[in-house]
C-alpha cells in the first residue's frame, strides 16, 4: 500500500530495516534510485544485502541526518510509533523533500499534528488491514489496521503564514479529526467504520479508563454520532 503511492526518481526510506520496500520500488520501476537510512548496524547490513547490485545508497545514520537537502523527491517512514516518526521528521525539517509518506503503528495523531505545525498538507489517508496472526489484535478477535498518510509541503503565501490551516480539517471536530483522520472521516468507508465500532466496544469494555482514554472515547462517540446514514 505504501509502494503504490510512490512514483518518482529518488526515494529515501528511513528505518529501511530489511530494505524490502526500496527493492520492490526499484524492481517495479517506480523509482530510479533509492536511499536507505538505518540507525542500527544489523538492519543496515540487511538493507545492504537486499539492495546489493541495485541503484541504492545504504546509509548508517540517525533519521534525517542521513539525507541532504534536495537529495530525494519523496521520503517514507513506516512501521514505527507516531511519536518516533514525528521526532525523526522534526530533527532536520530543512532536509525534508516535498512529499512524505508515513505508516505509523500507533499515535498517528502526533504525525498529523507535526504536519500542521510544519505546514505539510495531508493529501491522502488510507487504511489497510494487517495480518490476522499479528500481535494483540489476534487476542481481541480483530485484525490490526494500519493507516498510511501522505503529506505534501504547502506553498503558503506570506499573508497566510500566521494562520495556516490544512483544508483537510475544515468543518470537522478538530480533536476527532486529529485522532481518527480527517480524510478517513470524510470518506467513511466500511473498513474505517468497522475500526471505529471495534475501538468503541474495546474502550467501553475497559474496567478503568485514564484521562487520555476517556477523552479518546468521548471524541470517538461524538464522531460516531455524526455518521452519515448511507455509510451503515
Ligand atoms: C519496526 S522497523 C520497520 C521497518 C520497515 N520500515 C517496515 O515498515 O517494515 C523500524 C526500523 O527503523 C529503524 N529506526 C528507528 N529509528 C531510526 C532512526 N532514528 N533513524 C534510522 N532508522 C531508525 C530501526 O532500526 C528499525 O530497523
Amino acid at each position: 500500500m505504501v509502494a503504490q503511492q510512490i512514483r518518482w526518481h529518488t526515494h529515501a526510506d528511513i528505518g529501511s530495516d530489511h530494505g524490502h520496500l526500496l527493492k520492490a520500488l526499484l524492481k517495479s520501476g517506480r523509482i530510479e534510485h533509492g536511499i536507505a537510512i538505518e540507525n542500527k548496524s544489523l538492519p543496515w547490513e540487511n538493507s545492504r544485502r537486499t539492495l546489493a547490485g541495485l541503484s541504492a545508497d545504504v546509509r548508517l545514520a540517525d533519521g534525517m541526518a542521513g539525507l541532504a537537502e534536495g537529495e530525494a523527491d519523496g521520503l517514507s517512514v513506516c512501521g514505527m510509533g507516531g511519536a518516533a516518526i514525528a521526532r525523526i521528521l522534526e530533527t532536520h525539517p530543512e532536509h525534508l523533500p516535498g512529499t512524505i509518506i508515513v505508516q505509523p503503528n500507533c499515535k498517528a495523531r502526533l504525525v498529523r499534528r507535526w504536519a500542521i505545525q510544519r505546514r505539510f498538507a495531508l493529501v491522502d489517508e488510507s487504511m489497510a488491514l494487517g495480518s490476522a496472526k499479528r500481535v494483540r489484535a489476534a487476542a481481541l478477535g480483530t485484525r490490526r489496521r494500519f493507516v498510511v498518510l501522505r503529506f505534501q509541503r504547502s506553498e503558503t503565501s506570506s499573508r497566510q503564514q500566521h494562520a495556516y490551516l490544512d483544508e483537510a480539517y475544515g468543518g470537522l471536530d478538530q480533536e476527532a479529526a486529529l485522532l481518527f483522520g480527517p480524510r478517513l472521516i470524510r470518506a467513511w468507508d466500511r473498513e474505517f467504520v468497522a475500526s471505529l465500532y471495534e475501538e468503541q466496544a474495546h474502550l467501553r469494555s475497559l474496567a478503568r479508563r485514564g484521562p487520555e482514554t476517556a477523552q479518546r472515547l468521548a471524541a470517538l462517540e461524538r464522531l460516531l454520532a455524526t455518521q452519515p446514514p448511507e455509510s451503515n
